[in-house]
């Protein structure tokens, strides 16, 4: 679409979760110009939502080292060992650091950050605030230093924008990709800028989350939609991983019919000792696991979908009766309260849970600083694949990898700037820019349950050939505008683009969900159940011209 209107900074961040508000806090430092864009409010995204906690070896009794060794079992031996060494080892500085930056993480008596269980670690290490509203502290903590500097010239914030496509200078003389020179974006609501522009910069950071809206029912919110991953995938970027998500075991069950935004009932209740019992009301999971309830997260999910079949039931419940009301209320007040409002009260009632898609450990493939394989385009959180997750992630990890490489890219990135300055090549805000997608290539917003609907019967919990096979022509049966009478199509909004996006990261995902015949972490494959070890090796592509990688 044509730019109505153009920003210009050093450097675009998109997204306003953990990642991308550490990233342009720490780049202000660093560069002249930082342009931040969002799609909702600075406040809004995944992080908010997130409960249990941040995962660090903040104990003197625990160590990066074993914090490491959980990381990888959990990522079923396809971790990037490199990755996941920076990230427990730099993960506790960077905690500390968003506790001198204001964040209050609940303490134990002696005044130390408390730290929890969670599954599959193996010592205390999450640290969590206001018992489990840990993501709610961290952005509060973060956004109050954005608003403290709101009126500094070296940071602009765009919110209510909708990053449509990557925008890319004219291809090196060997025909090598352009480098990445900002971003079209479709802006709703009020503010000094509205409607589609373009925000130019020398470099771009994508930190725009997950994908949770590809499903029909997911934690995230309702902003989850895949963005930045359609965006680098249509600019060329390599993907990784893109087959492993992972799905909660102990999301709120409301019913069939409830879809969208579930109720997370956090890992952090069977931390201090909940536990599973099946609508018999027979507990399941020692005979699973020696770790029980406290098994990796693809374990328990795997667990309950299997006994949900057994009993005939689409729920089972989660059992936190004896831990005490005062005790609950106290460390999960957020928990409590949302179960409340269904008429569900944590410390006496038995919780109807089931599991729902969580987080994608797959993304745009990147470097340890958060390099893309496109010059210019950087990703880091959600929407990255550092490789620190392999198949599965390991719990409250995220806001760690969103922390410590948001703040990594963000190094690397005001070094990769200065240099252009000094020496004058590359994208900047002089290069005409290249809009790669087209409009004729959106699908209208009515199909979002269509593909949801595929999307659960094809890359599901559990995944079989046929039924990919099955989503993958349902999606490419998916008309596009090139198919629509013309003159009859309105201008595209911005339900219009998120749809486009999440059929094309559905695409990709069955795609590759179907090539990895195996089973490991967040894939699991009822014609191929045992794991692999010729698949011990990571997917990893970028989109052909037909759209598929
Ligand atoms: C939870 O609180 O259970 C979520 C933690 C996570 O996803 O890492």
């Amino acid at each position: 679409p044509a730019a109505g209107w153009t920003a210009h900074a050093d450097v675009v961040v998109v997204g306003s979760g953990i990642a991308g508000l550490t990233a342009a806090l720490r780049l202000r430092r660093r560069v002249d110009r930082v342009l931040l864009v969002t799609k909702g409010t600075l406040s809004s995204g995944s992080t908010v939502w997130a409960q249990g906690g941040i995962a660090a070896a903040l104990d003197p009794d625990d160590s990066p080292a074993a914090h490491r060794a959980d990381t990888l079992v959990a990522g079923v031996d396809l971790c990037d060992a490199r990755a996941v060494d920076v990230l427990v080892t730099e993960g506790p500085r960077r905690v500390r650091e968003l506790v001198a930056l204001g964040a209050r993480f609940d303490t134990d008596d002696d005044g130390r950050i408390a730290l929890t269980r969670e599954g599959g670690h193996g010592a205390d290490r999450i640290a969590h605030a206001g018992g489990d509203a840990t993501g709610a502290e961290i952005s509060r903590a973060l956004v109050a230093r954005l608003e403290a500097v709101r009126d500094d010239p070296g940071i602009e914030v765009i919110e209510h924008a909708l990053v449509l496509d990557l925008l890319t200078g004219p291809p090196g003389p060997d025909g090598a990709p352009g480098a990445v020179c900002g971003v079209t974006l479709h802006v709703i609501g009020e503010g000094t800028r509205d409607g589609v522009g373009a925000a130019l910069g020398r470099a771009v950071v994508l930190a725009t989350g997950g994908i949770g809206q590809v499903y029909p029912s997911s934690t995230n919110p309702a902003q989850a939609t895949g963005d930045g991953l359609a965006a680098a995938l249509r600019a060329g970027a390599e993907v990784a991983d893109v087959e492993f998500v992972q799905f909660h075991p102990t999301v709120l069950w409301l019913g069939a019919g409830v879809k969208g935004q579930l109720a997370l009932v956090s890992e952090a209740v069977r931390g201090e000792g909940a536990l599973l019992l099946d609508t018999d009301g027979v507990r399941f999971m020692p005979e699973v696991h020696p770790m029980a309830e406290l098994a990796p997260r693809d374990v328990v999910a795997h667990a309950i979908v299997r006994r949900m079949a057994a009993t005939g039931s689409d729920h089972v419940f989660l059992d936190a009766r004896h831990l005490g009301a005062d005790f609950l209320r106290e460390r999960f007040p957020t928990i409590h309260e949302r179960l409340a409002s269904e008429g569900i009260d944590l410390t006496t009632d038995l919780v109807p849970v089931a599991p729902a898609q969580h987080y994608h450990s797959g993304g745009v493939l990147t470097d340890l600083l958060g390099r893309t394989s496109v010059p210019g385009l950087y990703a880091a959180g959600e929407v990255a694949c550092t490789g620190v997750h392999g198949a599965n992630r390991l719990a409250s990890n995220s806001l760690l990898e969103g922390l410590v490489f948001g703040h990594r890219a963000a190094e690397h990135v005001a070094d990769h700037v200065a240099g252009l300055a000094g020496g004058g090549t590359g994208g900047g805000a002089d290069v005409e820019p290249v809009d790669r997608a087209g409009d004729a290539a959106l699908v209208a917003a009515t199909v979002r349950n269509r593909i949801q609907r595929l999307a659960q019967q094809g890359p599901g919990v559990i995944r079989n050939g046929p039924a990919l096979a099955t989503a993958a022509q349902g999606l490419a049966g998916i008309p596009t505008r090139a198919h629509a009478v013309p003159g009859v199509v309105a201008a595209p909004q911005t339900a219009e683009w998120e749809t486009t996006n999440l059929h094309q990261v559905a695409v990709v995902l069955t795609e590759a969900a179907a090539m990895r015949t195996e089973s490991r972490g967040g894939h699991f494959r009822e014609d191929f159940p045992a794991r692999e070890p010729s698949w011990r090796r990571r997917l990893v592509g970028r989109l052909d011209a037909d759209g598929t990688l």
